[in-house]
């Protein structure tokens, strides 16, 4: 194993052990409203602790990004780690055990290192550039599918962008008219490497952060698919709208929602 991605786990079961003692008692967590129908726990803040000292103890000179600390910027800044401590904190509040631990590494601005942990299942989630996609050390790949009818599709709801409502409601009934199903889970990260790992065929939402997708797109790439902005771009990072799919299906996602995107989507 990659030392960077072994310290990218490490790290990931450490939050993993602080998120599932927390949860066995969630009722008792502190919660704080960020805003936007997003919240923050001490949880999440415990865990975003465990992985930076984890990284800092092997890697001290490089840069961290994370959800709740922001950039912690690193004397050797072409290593950048990008963290979600707790992808999935509505589930984590709410007593629904669906969430996880997202941990991602880029160097000179490449997905390089990427795990996603589910402290619940015990999976974990892990790739590395040019060296396939891994589930619990299994190899895994995105399901090849070339049309809409018959797959199942992960989606976000806009929470945050109530205001393009219509549009993508538009874009979903489309887009669910022709598939067998959707699912809605509540974590990014997850649905993500559930693309990857073939247990969906594809995922799609609006609003997203960089520390929400970036383990989770380096996953979907070595696990043999694509991941793009909502019009088949590259923008995704820079807007937080994402399509992520097998090549093909991915395109009949983008034809599908294409006639509905506003000009703050594309
Ligand atoms: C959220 C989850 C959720 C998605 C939201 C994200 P958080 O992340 O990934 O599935 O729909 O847009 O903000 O806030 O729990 O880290
Ligand atoms: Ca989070």
């Amino acid at each position: 194993m990659h030392p960077m991605l072994n310290i990218a786990v490490r790290a990931a079961r450490s939050a993993g052990t602080v998120i599932s003692r927390a949860f066995e008692q969630h009722d008792k967590i502190e919660i704080e409203s960020k805003g936007d129908n997003a919240f923050v726990t001490s949880v999440d803040l415990k865990a975003e602790q465990a992985i930076i000292d984890t990284i800092k103890k092997s890697y001290p000179k490089h840069t961290i990004i994370s959800e709740e600390c922001g950039e912690l910027k690193g004397e050797d800044d072409d290593y950048q780690w990008i963290i979600d401590p707790l992808d999935g904190t509505t589930n984590f509040i709410k007593g629904i055990p669906h969430f996880s631990v997202s941990i991602a590494l880029k160097v000179k601005g490449k997905l390089d290192q990427a795990v996603i942990y589910d402290p619940i299942r015990g999976e974990l989630f892990s790739a590395s550039r040019g060296k396939g996609a891994q589930l619990n050390n299994q190899r895994i790949r995105t399901k090849q599918h070339k049309e809409l009818a018959g797959t199942i599709l992960a989606a976000g709801f806009p929470q945050k962008q109530k205001n393009q409502l219509d549009a993508y409601m538009n874009m979903f009934k489309d887009l669910f008219s022709q598939t067998a199903d959707m699912r809605r889970t509540g974590s990014a990260a997850l649905d993500l490497a559930y693309v990857a790992a073939g247990r969906v065929d594809g995922y799609f939402e609006l609003g997203l952060k960089p520390w929400n997708t970036a383990a989770g797109e380096l996953l979907v790439i070595e696990a043999g698919g694509l991941v793009t902005d909502l019009s088949g771009g590259h923008e995704h990072n820079v807007s937080g709208n994402i399509v992520a799919a097998s090549g093909r299906l991915l395109k009949e996602i983008v034809k599908t929602i294409r006639p509905h995107l506003t000009a703050t989507m594309k």
